[in-house]
C-alpha cells in the first residue's frame, strides 16, 4: 500500500470542551490510485485529509506513507515531507493575488527539488496563454487550474484535493476532474480528494464515507468512469 492511514484519532479543544473530530480512522490508497472522501459538514474530512498531508497532527494512530510513519515525524521531517512529496488544491484556489499565473507557481518551483517545467506543467493544464495575467483577470475554473499546476509542479507523490470543485459551476467541474484524471494517468499521481458530490465517486478507485469522524462505508470500484462521462 502507498498510503495506509490506521486508528487515526485527533481531538479539538476549545476552551474547556474537547471534542473527538477522528474517532479511530482507517482508510488506504495504492500507488497511482483514486480515493474519494464523501462525508456531511463537520465530519472529519478535512482534518483527516490535513493530517495526511502533514499539515497537522494527529493525537493517535498512524498514517504510513510507503511505509514510513509521518506521524511519528519530526517537524523539520513533516515539513520536508510536505513540501517534496505532497501538493495540495482547495476550494478557494489560494493563489498570491500581486503575483502572475507564472509567478504563482515558480514560488513551489523554486523550493522542490526535482520541479517539472513551468511551460509544459501551464500546457498541460490550459493555461500557458495566461501565463502572464493576475489571479484576478481570470475565472474561477482558470484559477483552479493555475492552482492544480502550483500543486503538481513538484511533480508530487500524493495529491490532496479539499473539494477542488466545490466553487465551480458544472462544466467547469467536469473540465476539473478531466484534469485532475489525467495527470493521475500522465504522471502517476496518488489523489485523494474530498467532495460534498457523489457523482464524482465513479472516478475514484476507493470511496470512502465518512459519518462523525467514523468511516462508516468503503466501496471499491472495480471500474473507473471516465470524467467526459460525468453527469449530475
Ligand atoms: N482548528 C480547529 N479547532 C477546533 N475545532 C475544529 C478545528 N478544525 C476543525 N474543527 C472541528 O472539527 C470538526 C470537523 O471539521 P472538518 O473541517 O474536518 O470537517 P469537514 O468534514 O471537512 O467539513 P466541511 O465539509 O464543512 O468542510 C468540525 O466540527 C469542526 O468544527
Ligand atoms: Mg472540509
Amino acid at each position: 500500500m502507498f498510503l495506509k492511514v490506521e486508528s487515526l484519532k485527533k481531538s479539538y479543544k476549545t476552551g474547556e470542551i474537547s471534542t473527538q473530530v477522528l474517532k479511530g480512522v482507517g482508510m488506504c490508497l495504492d500507488r497511482g490510485e483514486v480515493g474519494v472522501i464523501l462525508g456531511p459538514s463537520g465530519s472529519g474530512k478535512s482534518t483527516l485529509v490535513n493530517i495526511i498531508g502533514g499539515i497537522d497532527r494527529c493525537d493517535s494512530g498512524r498514517v504510513m506513507i510507503e511505509g514510513a510513519d509521518i506521524t511519528q515525524h519530526k517537524d523539520n521531517q513533516l515539513t520536508d515531507y510536505r513540501r517534496e512529496q505532497v501538493g495540495f488544491v482547495f476550494q478557494f484556489y489560494n493563489l498570491i493575488p500581486n503575483l502572475t499565473v507564472g509567478e504563482n507557481i515558480e514560488v513551489v518551483s523554486n523550493i522542490s527539488k526535482k520541479p517539472l517545467d513551468i511551460d509544459s506543467v501551464l500546457k498541460a493544464v490550459g493555461m500557458l496563454d495566461k501565463k502572464f495575467r493576475f489571479p484576478r483577470e481570470l475565472s474561477g475554473g482558470e484559477q483552479q487550474r493555475v492552482s492544480i499546476a502550483r500543486a503538481v509542479i513538484k511533480n508530487p507523490k500524493l495529491l490532496l484535493c479539499d473539494e477542488p470543485t466545490g466553487a465551480l459551476d458544472f462544466s467547469t467541474s467536469r473540465e476539473i476532474l478531466k484534469l485532475l484524471q489525467q495527470i493521475n494517468k500522465d504522471f502517476g499521481t496518488t489523489i485523494l480528494m474530498i467532495t460534498h458530490n457523489t457523482a464524482i465517486s465513479a472516478l475514484a478507485n476507493r470511496v470512502y464515507r465518512m459519518r462523525s469522524g467514523e468511516i462508516v462505508e468503503e466501496t471499491i470500484n472495480e471500474s473507473i468512469m471516465s470524467a467526459e462521462r460525468i453527469e449530475w
